[in-house]
């Protein structure tokens, strides 16, 4: 591999060779975006140009700066660009990676991108000339001119549309583009593919230089207003070649997380070039268990590090969407430990170990660690419950396939595979894989509808899920509508467009029919970062036509769900008027939701990091990682905390700046938002947020903050609910009225002393009931034949007496049971019997005689008063005589 590298570079820190090469050449420095994107139509940021895009289109103005560089964090698990299921099995594939890129933005083109390519690749990383190649589009002779300055001219391959055309999505921008090769020798590659441009892997694809023309919308490419250059380079491949390493996973970025798997498993990771040299000496059945523990170790590497970042940037394991995604690789890490022999949770130690080792460049890893590896741990443990019983199942299945020759896995066991033992799809098809056996998708995604069917989704539109519709043709035709909501709250405005229930593309919506409009100005805010989407109406001469249900945001377009009083027709022209009263509370939640987050961190800890936020018009609900349950003296402390920040009316500051000039500031960003060059910075007092959000001017609109409830939301996610504003009043005046009705129970001045009084009484009360409980479990008894007897003067109340005699009756089989009790001045018989031959109400007439009373009653119970205290124990005498005379005539 020496002949690689001229000078005997080992360069470890390429990120930092890389981004201050390009900022000597004019190019400002962007930190790495965050991985999910504000872009509903991309499951995660895949390639550097994502926080560009906006940029490239003419959406977003040029910079001051139109040159950039970043080392960017990216995920290739789902979507156009999925890796997933390649990680283990290649030399270089990654579900996380690290993309350096160079970017103009209308500056420099074709020539100067692969100068500075050349450049940084033969001066600085030190790739000898005679190893490298490049790849350019077909058509592309410009760029074959330019390569050739530097490069001899069979080193330059055209190559079609399928390898040298890039681009980010279904749309977006994109445009031809020229890969930097490098050749890795013939040692260890000498297949026939080994060619340059065949398919095996001596040839090397480093760095992707694309040339930015068009931009492609609803299956159409227009050109860009700017040609610009988008370039992407894998960092990990290129420390990879730097190390003379011919697999990714065997470079000292990923050694320290190797190690751990290898001490967690007990087994040995082997280094491809180590194999590949003993390979003579190797029998076939030891290759194969080294390449399949050297796979497992791969996959638990590479998704341990994205799990690490997913987590740590607030996406959370859910049943869909993008925390589905984060699910099936963590699922898919425990499977590979499963077959390493790991029995119990063990990820979230590697985990730790990604922590420390990108936490020096990644600060925010260490201050999150604990969280996630809570997350992590829990999430595995969920899922080792069922791994054994679904491998069972598998295996069963598996093997009757294989003893039947078949090569299709049945779509039912799939899906059950998937729905009870929690085995996402991919991971059944992982498994087989191997087998080359394929799953019934038929079946399965019939057993999925049907499923389906029957949790029919709500139909609510969500900015968040990828949604199928006319979207594309709305953005094509007029581009995204303009929000005015920040100071307006009514518009005249034009509808542009209207779409159905099913977001297909309509003219127009009858009286009583539901429908999405786009206005062409308009005053409603959509959903998103937390604040719902405002409702109003529309209105034509001073009448309402519609009312607004809701507002989302969908690929960018603003659209407003509405219901219609009378008919609506696309080009009408109306007046849009947001619900007042409900907008202005939903921006007082919003603004102490800014508040409530600043209190958390300033009394839980700079750990605390948003992780979903609901805002509406009378409660909002904040959700945050934190290890543990908040105790009442926190919560105490954060309510007031936010009072606090209320009554000191902080005025309201909006600036828009530069986003290093608003970090510098301290402003809390979140992950999840996709911040341009210049953000939006709402500051009151000390709470300095980015938001795109309407807030009110001054905190002390706020009124007042109450916590209503703190609960846990996952592992690891707290959630706290509040109200503030007219809720807040609300919640205070309920709860002085119910005081007053407690008072008014209680018959008490002061409610304290009203409820110490009750406990007290209670207090009494029950343990004279435990007394009384206790006696009748005692009563004293004589057994005459079979029968129980209790005869007994007892210190009872009468209807504890009742209540003696009930639980006697239920649990003897025969008794006839007797009570005299006595209170103010009275004396009372009470008499059961169950399964004995003496009637309770003769029985108890007999001794109300002795005590100067009466009274009577059925056979199996009865009751009777007496006066003359003095004759009790004659009147025992007299009931038990009575009794045994009784049970003695039976025969
Ligand atoms: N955006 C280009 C890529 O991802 C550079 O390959």
């Amino acid at each position: 591999m020496s002949n690689i590298i001229k000078n005997d570079t080992k360069i470890k820190d390429v990120r930092r060779l890389y981004l201050d090469f390009f900022a000597n050449k004019g190019h400002q420095i962007y930190d790495s975006m965050p991985l999910v994107p504000d872009d509903a139509s991309l499951l995660f940021t895949n390639a550097g140009m994502v926080q560009f895009k906006d940029i490239f289109t003419g959406k977003i103005p040029i910079p001051e700066t139109p040159r950039a560089t970043s080392s960017q964090l990216c995920i290739r698990a789902g979507g156009k660009h999925n890796d997933l299921e390649n990680v283990g099995y290649t030399a270089r594939h990654h579900t996380l990676f690290e993309m350096l890129g160079n970017f103009s933005f209308g500056n420099y083109f074709k020539e100067q991108a692969i100068d500075y390519a050349w450049e940084f690749v033969t001066q600085v990383l030190g790739f000898n000339k005679s190893v490298l190649y490049v790849s350019i589009h077909e058509s592309d002779d410009e760029a074959f001119k330019l390569w050739s300055k530097h490069i001899d001219s069979s080193h330059i391959k055209r190559m079609g549309d399928k390898d040298n055309f890039w681009q980010m999505g279904d749309s977006g921008p994109c445009g031809p583009c020229s890969e930097i090769y490098v050749d890795q020798g013939e040692k260890y590659f000498n297949s026939d593919e080994d060619y340059f441009g065949g398919e095996g892997d001596r040839f090397l694809e480093i760095w992707n230089l694309v040339f930015m023309q068009y931009n492609q919308k609803d299956g159409k490419k227009s050109p860009l207003p700017k040609p610009s250059i988008d370039t992407g380079m894998g960092l990990e491949r290129v420390i990879a070649l730097l190390e003379g390493k011919i697999n990714n996973f065997d470079t000292s970025l990923f050694a320290p997380l190797m190690e751990c798997i290898a001490q967690l498993t007990n087994k040995t990771y082997h280094h491809d070039d180590v194999l590949l040299d003993n390979i003579t000496n190797l029998s076939p059945s030891e290759i194969k268990e080294f390449r399949e523990i050297q796979a497992s170790f791969r996959v638990i590497a590479d998704h341990a590090r994205s799990v690490t970042f997913l987590l740590a940037q607030g996406v959370n394991f859910d049943k869909e969407g993008r925390g589905y995604v984060l699910r099936r690789i963590l699922r898919r890490a425990v499977r590979h430990g499963y077959l390493l022999g790991l029995r119990h949770a063990f990820l979230y130690k590697v985990i730790s170990a990604v922590c420390e080792t990108m936490g020096e460049h990644y600060t925010y890893l260490a201050e999150r660690k604990n969280t996630i590896i809570e997350q992590c741990k829990n999430e595995e443990e969920r899922f080792f419950e069922t791994i054994e019983s679904g491998m069972e199942l598998f295996n069963k299945e598996l093997k009757q396939l294989l003893d039947s020759k078949t090569t299709l896995f049945s779509g039912e066991i799939a899906f059950k595979l998937y729905d009870t033992y929690g085995f996402p799809l991919d991971l059944t098809q992982d498994m087989l894989r191997e087998k080359s056996i394929e799953v019934d998708m038929q079946c399965f995604e019939n057993c999925m509808n049907e499923q389906k069917n029957r949790s029919k989704a709500s139909w609510k539109g969500s900015g968040d899920t990828l949604k199928e519709g006319d979207f594309n043709l709305l953005l094509s035709k007029f581009g995204t509508n303009t929000f005015v909501g920040y100071t307006h709250l009514n518009s005249e405005s034009k509808i542009l467009a209207i779409l159905d229930s099913h977001f297909k593309s309509t003219e127009f919506l009858k009286s009583g029919q539901k429908g999405y409009v786009m206005l062409e100005t308009t005053p409603f805010y959509p959903e998103s970062g937390g604040p719902i989407g405002d409702k109003g109406e529309l209105l034509k001469k001073n009448s309402i036509i519609a009312k607004v249900l809701d507002t989302q945001k969908y690929f960018g377009l603003n659209l407003s769900l509405v219901e219609c009083q009378s008919s609506l027709n696309t080009g009408e022209s109306v007046i849009a008027r947001v619900n007042e009263t409900l907008r202005t509370e939903i921006t007082k939640h919003h603004s102490a939701t800014h508040l409530l987050h600043l209190a958390l961190r300033n009394i839980l800890g700079n750990h605390i990091a948003q992780a979903g936020s609901l805002v509406e018009s009378n409660r909002l609900r904040f959700d945050f990682s934190h290890p543990k349950s908040l105790s009442g003296e926190e919560l105490q402390q954060i309510e007031q905390y936010v009072n606090e920040q209320i009554i000191n009316a902080s005025r309201q500051i909006c600036e828009t700046m530069n986003i290093a000039e608003a970090k510098a500031k301290g402003a809390m960003a979140l992950f999840g938002e996709k911040y341009g060059e210049n953000v939006r910075v709402i500051s009151f007092g000390n709470s300095i947020e980015l938001c795109g959000g309407i807030h009110v001017q001054n905190t002390a609109e706020i009124g007042s903050f109450y916590i209503i409830k703190e609960s846990s939301v996952s592992s690891g996610v707290r959630r706290i609910e509040a109200v503030c504003g007219k809720a807040a009043y609300q919640y205070g005046k309920n709860a002085l009225e119910t005081i007053a009705k407690a008072k008014e129970l209680l018959k008490a001045q002061d409610l304290l002393q009203g409820i110490e009084k009750i406990k007290k009484e209670l207090v009494e009360v029950k343990e004279k009931n435990n007394k009384s409980k206790q006696f009748v479990r005692n009563l004293n008894y004589e057994m005459i034949e079979n029968i129980k007897l209790i005869i007994l003067k007892l210190d009872f109340e009468p209807k504890d007496a009742k209540e003696a005699i009930d639980k006697a009756k239920n649990e003897n089989e025969n008794v006839a049971i007797l009570l005299i009790t006595e209170s103010n001045d009275k004396v009372t018989i009470t008499a059961g019997v169950k399964n004995a031959p003496i009637k309770a109400g003769a029985w108890v007439k007999e001794v109300a005689l002795v005590l100067g009373g009466n009274g009577g009653g059925r056979d199996d119970f009865a009751t009777a008063g007496g006066k003359d205290k003095t004759k009790i124990n004659e009147a025992l005498e007299t009931a038990k005589k009575f009794a045994i005379e009784r049970i003695n005539t039976r025969h």
